[in-house]
């Protein structure tokens, strides 16, 4: 096919996810976004690719498994697929899902690794400093607060001393600085650049680059005694997944001169988006591996800012109690809705806060009353009055109305595509809307019923079709946020779902004349929620603040069953015994119970499970019990549930069993004295 190796390419990653954690609001922000840039530059009939996965190895991974009580090997498995399994519910489609686990990475970076010591590069010394563990990264201690503490995650750090590799990271300073004066869209945005240069221009110091203490990562070659740092085998992945050197992958989607300049214009763009929280391993880190490597640079770092939940820093238990795949299959538009606030509410780059409320505000407002009432409005005008159909385009019956209303709708969306080439989706978004709006403003202008009144049928044709060839525009800018509701948009006005082909750009303008079509079946788009609706629907979205008890990270389905005439709650999936038999129930006896001070909810209970030590337990039981009252009880206590953190050192070890609202709780029981560590079968 000709002309088809020469369509523009367009390769872009996310950050591969730990998966000691879910996917959650956060890391499905990069991912959507991701997808929306992509989705925007394959409707430009570029060639595209995009890569996500999941990043396996290093120190807090191997303690996590170890908390579970599993092989790391079983953890990573089960934990990686709730990431590949999230995404396509977002309506995120990627080409690759990378595992830093899987032998096609391990032995690329090890080929890496090879090419960066015979550069001269790698020199086995000691080394001694502070370690985050949470960030898998050595600090200074200039970084730290008081008590040597993280001010990321808040935890001290550890004293880590030992045998590794150094890199010379200090020998490409002044590449680095180079690199970022002679490319400066390397980096971005500006704000960001700024940082990544002053913390180069700092000074950089041989980073250690591979460890010994502990042994869940890829060998170093040659030394096996060493596992590679994590970051240099996470970073690998946006080129491993390509294939290596030999690969085709590879020779169309990762630029092949190592000594040429990122650049914005080359027939290929690599964008690694990430968050500001890990620029600087992407910004200074991989280049200075791929320069001594003698690979060539991804064309942009683009680092996004961070997102709070209705006002609230994400911590680790309030992002894991809004999982972004349920929110999506709550709201009214789905996935689809929680895209477009995602991608309109922030400004890309810049921090900004996840607002429930103002969500269902937009879905309202933009979706329902702005685009799904146009899009209706119109529609059934042409019900009413051309049969059903889009009546014929002829721009020679157009009067200055007509005119200005097109004028303005191709610039809006001329800059929406400038937005989207300039990676500021709000924007693209906001000047794709504008359009929307002043179609309704023209709808209101050219007040079609009215000449259906005078009986003048050639002009309320040349009206609805000059507004349905609006909308057939505004149905493939809004795909890269709301790509099925693009699609269904598409279906109602007789058109075929977008196909992006390679070298054909469908958001090219075009208001030529066009001939009459017949029209498919108008259903709302974004049926608005009313007062009641809205409300009752924020009060299932956001979050408890507290959570009433040790929930686990992800609650079970329930549904509603009738039994013999009553209503109960059942779990939806039935389970095999096997996996009942995986919840260890055993009974407790409560020591010791005290309030925790400052949260109204919680107890902090020393448990005798049976064991050398009595347990700590956190659970949501203050507005039902004094701590008093549940000395000496009897509980049933899952014993086999990952470790709870609730901030400040507070862990909870274990859940106990209770049923009723949070402050009419009755415990799970036995009616014995059964010894405690018994175990509930
Ligand atoms: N494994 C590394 C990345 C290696 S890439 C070679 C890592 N993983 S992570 O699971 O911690 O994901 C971090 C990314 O998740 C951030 O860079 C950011 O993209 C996203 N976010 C995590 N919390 C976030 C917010 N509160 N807000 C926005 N994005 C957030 O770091």
């Amino acid at each position: 096919m000709p002309g088809i190796r020469n369509a523009k390419r367009f390769y872009i990653t996310t950050p591969i996810y730990y998966v000691n954690d879910v996917p959650h609001l956060g890391t499905a922000y990069t991912t959507v976004v991701a997808d929306a840039l992509r989705r925007y530059h394959q409707l430009r009939g570029h060639e595209t690719r995009m890569l996500t996965g999941t990043d396996e190895h290093g120190l807090k991974l191997e303690r996590e498994a170890k908390d579970r009580g599993l092989s790391p090997k079983a953890f990573v498995d089960q934990m990686s697929e709730r990431f590949r399994e999230a995404w396509p519910k977002l309506l995120v489609e990627t080409d690759d899902f990378i595992r830093t686990t899987e032998p096609r990475h391990e032995s690329l970076v090890q080929e890496i690794w090879k090419r960066v010591q015979a550069n001269g590069d790698l020199t086995k010394g000691h080394y001694e400093d502070w370690y985050c563990v949470g960030c898998e990264s050595f600090k200074t201690e200039k970084e730290l607060l008081e008590g040597n503490v993280c001010p990321l995650h808040k935890k001290p750090v550890e004293r880590l001393k030992e045998e590794t590799y150094f890199f010379a990271l200090d020998k490409y300073q002044d590449k680095l600085l180079d690199l970022y004066a002679k490319a400066p869209g390397f980096v971005q945005p500006e704000s960001r650049r700024n940082e990544v240069l002053s913390f180069v221009e700092s000074g950089l110091k041989p980073l250690s680059v591979s460890r010994t203490s502990f042994s869940w990562g890829i060998p170093v070659p040659g030394d096996p005694r060493h596992v590679m740092y994590v970051w240099f085998d996470a970073l690998s992945n946006y080129w491993s997944a390509l294939g290596g050197w030999d690969s085709e992958l590879a020779a169309r989607f990762w630029p092949t001169d190592a000594d040429a300049l990122p650049t914005d214009s080359a027939d290929l763009t690599v964008v690694h988006l990430v968050g500001k929280d890990i620029l600087r391993f992407h910004g200074v880190f991989w280049p200075a591996f791929l320069m001594s490597a003698k690979m060539a640079l991804p064309s942009k770092v683009y680092a996004h800012g961070f997102l709070t939940i209705d006002g609230q820093k994400m911590s680790k238990s309030l992002r894991n109690a809004v999982d972004p795949v349920r929110l999506a299959a709550e709201l009214p538009g789905g996935a689809s809705t929680l895209r477009y606030h995602l991608l309109r509410a922030i400004a890309l780059g810049q921090d900004g806060d996840f607002d429930h409320a103002a969500l269902l505000e937009r879905y309202n407002a933009d979706l329902g009353k702005n685009l799904g009432n146009l899009l209706s409005r119109v529609l059934g005008l042409c019900v009413k009055n051309t049969g059903n159909t889009a009546p014929a385009l002829e721009n020679a019956r157009c009067t200055d109305l007509e005119r200005h209303f097109l004028t303005d709708v191709q610039r809006s969306l001329t800059s929406a595509q400038q937005h989207w080439d300039a990676v500021e989706p709000h924007r693209a978004l906001e000047a794709t809307w504008a359009a929307s709006s002043r179609a309704n403003l023209y709808v209101d202008q050219a007040a079609p019923w009215a000449e259906v009144k005078k009986g003048d049928q050639a002009r309320v044709e040349t009206i609805l079709a000059t507004l349905v060839k609006v909308l057939e525009h505004l149905s493939v800018y809004i795909a890269p946020a709301l790509p099925d509701k693009a699609n269904e948009m598409r279906a109602q006005l007789g058109l075929g779902p977008i196909a992006p082909a390679l070298n054909s750009d469908l958001l090219a303008l075009d208001f030529s004349d066009a001939p009459t079509r017949a029209l498919g079946t108008a259903s709302p788009l974004f049926p608005t929620l009313d007062a009641a609706g809205q409300a009752a629907l924020l009060e299932r979205l956001v979050p408890t603040k507290e959570p009433v008890m040790n929930e686990p990270a992800t609650p079970f389905e329930t549904a509603v069953t009738v039994v013999g005439g009553a209503v109960v709650e059942s779990i939806v999936a039935p389970i095999t015994y096997d996996q009942f038999a995986a919840t260890d129930l055993r009974i407790g006896v409560v020591l010791e119970a005290e309030k925790v001070p400052k949260k109204d909810k919680l107890l902090k209970l020393k448990v005798d499970v049976g064991e050398a030590e009595p347990r700590q337990i956190v659970a949501g039981l203050a507005l039902s019990f004094a701590p008093e009252a549940l000395v000496g009880k009897r509980v049933v206590v899952v014993t086999n549930l990952a470790p709870r953190d609730f901030g400040k050192g507070l862990v909870s070890h274990g859940m106990l069993l209770a049923a009723g609202e949070s402050n009419n709780l009755s415990l799970a029981t036995v009616t014995a004295e059964v010894a405690p560590g018994t175990k509930v079968k």
